[in-house]
């Protein structure tokens, strides 16, 4: 435990020496659409998943084909771990103790996780770490917001890998640059018709962002809190299995749901194993929420209202009738972007400048995903944020 605050502590310390150098804030981005340029690393490319094919046999093709990025992935994570506790100790642990643990997760899941295992060749407890994983370390910006002609259109950074070692000499996060390429859309699709359609990484099976084509968007941001993550985590590996993983429940959402309404009843009420951000677009004007929820409930619903002004909802990892993190606010610059660019000129074009502007675009930034409901449209950048650019 000391070594690990230790090196978390310099961790800090060296990102903090190489990294407050003002600006690390700035002007709203303008004319950034479509991407280019140093913040624009590369599009993201797609694959489908067939929803009627056995849960062990969907993810072969997008598997096979991004192999070696994930045991790159996976490789960095071991490295990480092996900086924690040398010795090699704690992967022996995730290869002996977590395989038992697929089992206890619902299926498709479980299943779909074994297939990608045998696809892989990584050793199932490995697979199983990797898709725990984003339950617990994912920080983001989601924005909802309606146009003057009642179009909602939904957008989001994916910034990933906080703390998880910090690279010196390139000034980025190990780990999430290790996940840029395994970025991808996915096409769920049921009778060769899609069903919904998402980003996400290879070799993860929960969704963070996606879409069900002329009904509802959906994103998760993750929400820190006492009561986090790891009591419910170690709940269940005791056997205490009552609650949800969160990005199951999106994905079952996004899965099964065919309402906004209806969507925004599962988010709000079914029992999950951490408390989650839930961000929700639907296809008719007013239909913007986020969605508070702590492990048993939802706390709070904020929804766009345009008789008090409110055009759009914007969530980063704070409640939002809280203060964010002094060190770590993306909220005042994401609203005043926002606010610059106003309901009636608001568009993906813009929602990408906004999501460009540090430090909304920070060093974690893996991806930026914009979505238009009434087209069924969801299209991702992969980013990148060039010095001088804060850490998280
Ligand atoms: C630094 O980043 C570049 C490109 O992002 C990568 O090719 C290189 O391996 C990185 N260097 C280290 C030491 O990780
Ligand atoms: C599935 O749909 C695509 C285009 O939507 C079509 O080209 C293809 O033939 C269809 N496949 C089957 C098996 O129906
Ligand atoms: C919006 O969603 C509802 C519920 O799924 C659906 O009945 C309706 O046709 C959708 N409206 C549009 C304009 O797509
Ligand atoms: C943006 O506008 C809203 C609504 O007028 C206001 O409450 C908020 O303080 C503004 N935020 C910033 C950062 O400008
Ligand atoms: C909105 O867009 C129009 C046309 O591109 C532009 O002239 C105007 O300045 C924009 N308004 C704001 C507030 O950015």
């Amino acid at each position: 435990m000391a070594r690990c605050v230790c090196l978390v502590l310099a961790a800090l310390l060296s990102v903090a020496s190489t990294q407050f150098i003002p600006p690390y804030t700035e002007d709203c981005r303008a004319e950034m659409y479509p991407p280019n340029g140093p913040t624009f690393r590369g599009a993201v490319s797609w694959y489908t998943v067939d929803l009627d094919l056995p849960p062990s046999k969907r993810w072969t093709a997008l598997i096979t084909a991004k192999k070696t990025d994930l045991v790159n992935m996976i490789q960095a994570i071991k490295d990480l771990a092996d900086a924690f506790v040398p010795s090699g100790r704690l992967i022996e642990l995730v290869d002996i103790t977590l395989p038992l643990m697929a089992d206890t997760l619902p299926n498709p899941f479980s299943d779909e996780i074994k297939g990608i295992a045998t696809a892989s060749g990584i050793p199932l407890g490995e697979v199983v770490l990797f898709n725990i994983f984003y339950e617990v370390f994912t920080v983001c910006t989601s924005i909802v917001a309606e146009d003057d002609k009642g179009n909602l259109i939904h957008g989001r950074n994916l910034d990933f890998g906080l703390f998880m070692g910090w690279d010196v000499k390139n000034k980025s996060w190990i780990i999430s640059e290790k996940l840029k390429p395994l970025v991808v859309n996915l096409d769920f699709k049921r009778n060769n018709q899609t069903v919904f359609k998402s980003t996400n990484f290879a070799g993860y099976v929960g969704m963070l962002t996606g879409i069900k084509p002329h009904m509802f968007t959906l994103t998760m941001n993750e929400r820190f809190s006492l009561d986090g993550g790891y009591i419910g985590i170690l709940e269940w590996i005791l056997g205490k299995r009552d609650g949800m993983w969160m990005s199951f429940l999106t994905r079952s959402v996004l899965e099964n749901a065919n309402s906004y309404e209806e969507a925004k009843a599962l988010l709000a009420q079914t029992k999950l194993l951490a408390p989650a951000y839930f961000i929700l677009g639907g296809n008719r004007t007013g239909q913007g929420c986020i969605i508070t929820r702590s492990r048993l409930l939802s706390i709070d619903i904020l929804e766009i209202d345009l008789k008090l002004g409110r055009w759009y909802v914007l969530e980063t990892n704070y409640d939002h009738w809280k203060e964010p993190l002094f060190l770590d606010d993306r909220r005042t610059p994401g609203m005043k972007c926002m606010n610059q660019t106003t309901q009636k000129n608001i568009t993906l074009k813009t929602m990408y400048d906004v999501l460009s502007t540090k430090p909304v675009l920070n060093k974690l930034t893996t991806y930026t995903t914009l979505m238009q409901v009434s087209e069924g449209k969801l299209e991702s950048y992969i980013r990148d944020c060039p010095n001088p650019c804060m850490p998280w």
